[in-house]
């Protein structure tokens, strides 16, 4: 019989361990809650007053927890070696070598979790799948973990996250759902007693393990599909006159089709939604499903689509050439609120813009020069395999970074909008529009600046899917 939980440990002090833990460590002041990492770059920055993310809400529930119940630390095993309970909350990339490369998802840190925690256990313990994972992973977890060191026994949860960044502490604390798969009917109360603390329990949800995983897959792909389809739907308005905001108005008033998640755009980002659906597709093929596969891919393939399409339009209105001239590019992070870069649409964006040999100036108000230098000449490199040499002369004679929206647009022939930063649309477009050269070109990634009439006010104003 599992007794109530008292320590928790969690592995990887990311995205999601490091706020998933904060609010559990708030909501239960008795649970001693410590986050492992070994990044000890990161673990120093949750002990610091400037957290390693930007959330909003964040840094008070760190505050207000740290030093009391809820630890940042480097000390892996013996954080291990004391919870009753352990989550594995580690990164899962995309495979990038091997079997399954540019698909598969890349298990090794979360085998390497299972394998610490059999090597150091002792007496019993519940480990819960907090990253996400393909269906079927915990059978490998359950594995590992039977060949423990001292004789040591577990029970294995699934336990997905579904918090999206930017909002990560109103999901947190006022989730849809959450989402418990396990065997055993002790260990899957034990983590129900943690999370009803502070959620209803009619949304404490409990199902079998395979289900539990592949859920998570399943909900990311369907919302990632919402954002393909409208983004399809605004090509076609783009051809027609058709509006795609009034299009998603009107069907998502459909009880069943629902008004959430129809917002068309430069393209999805973040580190989840292409890496998950990829997974989805490599478990179809893996299972033998080509059709089912093919049938997730085409969200992906939709996306990419969307982004290049944004830099066509841009080239083709302004004269068929960005050679040399200076473009503005509003915003780096794949949404607003977060000072999170992976996958965002603005990367490929200005990736694509670069080889058209335009000038970026790039802002956004949560991202430093250091992380879009990073970002870009990755990408440069996932294309070529290497780094080249040229390609680094392109970013660094091509790119520079501003200080504020004014500063890039200043003497710029355009600006890209690309990520929905509130500030963007309290600007003085009329200061704006007096420093850039004309005509001033707006290409508006989010559809952010729609109401503000700025065609009326002389701007060459282009939005997505109208
Ligand atoms: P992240 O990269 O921000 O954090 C993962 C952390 O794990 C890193 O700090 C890394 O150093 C650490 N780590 C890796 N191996 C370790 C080991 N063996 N021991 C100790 N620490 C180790 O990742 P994230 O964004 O927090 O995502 C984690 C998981 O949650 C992924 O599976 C992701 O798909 C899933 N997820 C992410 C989000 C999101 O919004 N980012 C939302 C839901 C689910
Ligand atoms: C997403 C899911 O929403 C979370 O439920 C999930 O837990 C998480 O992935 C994950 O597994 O990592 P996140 O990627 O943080 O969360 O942010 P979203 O709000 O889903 O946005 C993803 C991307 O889609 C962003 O680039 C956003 O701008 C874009 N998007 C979203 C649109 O273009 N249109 C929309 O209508 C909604």
């Amino acid at each position: 019989k599992t007794h109530p939980i008292r320590r928790i440990c969690c592995i990887g002090a990311g995205y999601v361990g490091g706020p998933t833990m904060a609010m559990i460590a708030k909501q239960c002041p008795d649970i001693d809650v410590r986050v492992v990492d070994i990044n000890e770059h990161r673990i120093a920055q949750w002990n610091s007053d400037t957290l390693p993310i930007y959330e909003p809400g964040l840094t008070e529930i760190v505050q207000q927890c740290r030093g009391k119940n809820l630890t940042f630390t480097t000390a892996v095993e013996e954080s291990i070696r004391n919870a009753d309970m352990v989550f594995i909350s580690v990164n899962t990339p995309t495979k990038t070598f091997g079997v399954g490369a540019g698909r598969a998802a890349n298990l090794e840190f979360v085998e390497k979790c299972a394998r610490q925690i059999a090597d150091v256990s002792e007496g019993h313990k519940i480990v819960v799948e907090k990253s996400t994972l393909p269906v079927r992973t915990a059978e490998a977890v359950k594995r590992i973990l039977s060949n423990s060191n001292n004789n040591a026994t577990f029970d294995v949860l699934s336990n997905p996250e579904f918090l999206a960044e930017g909002t990560a502490i109103e999901d947190l604390l006022d989730p849809d759902r959450v989402l418990i798969g396990g065997e055993s009917p002790d260990a899957i109360q034990a983590l129900v007693d943690v999370y009803a603390r502070w959620v209803p329990r009619e949304r404490l949800l409990t199902t079998n393990l395979w289900s539990s995983e592949l859920s998570k897959l399943t909900a990311n792909a369907f919302l990632a599909q919402r954002v393909s389809s409208i983004n399809a739907i605004s090509a076609l308005c783009e051809a027609t006159e058709a509006d795609v905001d009034e299009v998603a108005a009107a069907i998502g008033s459909d009880s069943r089709i629902g008004p959430k998640f129809l917002k068309a755009s430069v393209g999805f980002g973040g580190s989840c939604f292409q890496k998950d659906i990829l997974n989805l597709v490599y478990l179809c093929e893996y299972f033998g499903l080509p059709e089912v596969a093919e049938y997730w891919e085409q969200v992906v393939k939709m996306n990419d689509f969307q982004k290049k399409r944004f830099v066509t339009r841009m080239v083709r209105t302004m004269f068929n050439t960005v050679s040399d001239k200076k473009i503005a590019i509003w915003g780096f992070a794949f949404k607003k609120d977060t000072n999170d870069t992976r996958e965002s649409a603005s990367i490929y964006v200005c990736r694509d813009l670069l080889l058209e040999k335009a000038r970026l100036c790039i802002y956004d108000p949560r991202v430093g020069e250091q992380q879009i230098r990073q970002e870009l000449e990755y990408v440069f490199a996932e294309a070529d395999g290497e780094l080249s040499d040229s390609k680094r002369r392109l970013i660094h004679d091509h790119v520079t970074v501003a200080v504020s929206c004014e500063e890039a647009a200043e003497q710029a022939h355009a600006v890209a909008l690309l990520t929905e930063w509130d500030e963007f649309a309290k600007l003085d477009f009329a200061k704006v529009l007096d420093s850039m050269k004309k005509p001033a070109f707006l290409f508006d990634g989010r559809n952010k600046l729609k109401n503000l009439d700025l065609a009326k006010k002389g701007f060459e104003y282009y939005g997505i899917g109208f």
